[in-house]
């Protein structure tokens, strides 16, 4: 598909079908990540590409408080939005809600893992939040999703189960010096899957030679 159109209609899916990936689709949304730019070129990431019935019903099960306890804050900030963007939000959250009590049922769940032991963070001495090591595995999750969109895939990332890092470590066996950072249910849409998105525009999001 053309690659523009691919990434203007990546829109979150939440809605998947339980039909199987085949092989040779889930060999190349696969391959896809690998492809994706890395600090220091050392790919400091590795995925656990989960397709066991049990390990998904623990990854719902340990998602869905998450997702119910993020609800009501979302719901409080809709109250000032126009009424079709609430349309929409609501739209969101129902699917959400979809995904925390369905993902047991999608094919593949691609949980990303990363290991700030060999990274090159070069913020890391900066007194705030350091993003730079994050830049070495979020490429190969876009990569990963625009491929899934490339095959007619739906997929969302999400990082909800990073608050249960400890227990989805234990349950994939992850070793002590690897993380998690992104968890993206696969499979094919219910519905129509992805299409046209809504995002702020470049004369808001750039500015030219200084900082506006
Ligand atoms: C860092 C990050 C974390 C996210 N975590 C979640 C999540 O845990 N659950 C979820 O359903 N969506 C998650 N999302 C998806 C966003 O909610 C979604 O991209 C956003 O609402 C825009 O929706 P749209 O792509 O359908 O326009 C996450 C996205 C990003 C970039």
């Amino acid at each position: 598909m053309e690659l523009y159109e691919a990434m203007s209609t990546l829109r979150a899916v939440r809605r998947l079908k339980p039909d199987p990936i085949p092989d040779d689709v889930q060999g190349r949304i696969l391959n896809a990540a690998t492809w994706a730019p890395t600090g220091g070129n050392v790919q400091p990431w590795r995925m656990v590409a989960v397709t066991d019935a049990d390990k998904k019903q623990t990854l719902e099960d340990l998602y869905r408080p998450y997702w119910e306890a993020y609800i009501p804050g979302y719901e409080s900030k809709m109250k000032n939005m126009p009424e079709e963007v609430q349309a929409s939000t609501n739209r969101a959250l129902d699917a959400g809600t979809y995904l925390a009590n369905h993902m047991h049922e999608v094919p593949l769940i691609a949980v990303f893992c990363f290991n700030p032991g060999i990274m090159t963070i070069t913020d890391i001495d900066q007194p705030r939040t350091s993003v730079v090591g994050g830049g070495s595995v979020y490429p190969a999750v876009q990569n990963f999703l625009l491929s899934c969109r490339n095959e007619g895939l739906g997929c969302v990332l999400t990082t909800l189960l990073c608050y249960e890092e400890p227990a989805v470590k234990e349950l994939l066996g992850i070793p002590e010096d690897w993380y998690t950072c992104a968890h993206v249910p696969v499979g094919y849409p219910v519905l129509g899957g992805h299409g046209s998105i809504s995002r702020r525009g470049i004369d808001e999001m750039v500015s030219f030679n200084s900082w506006r």
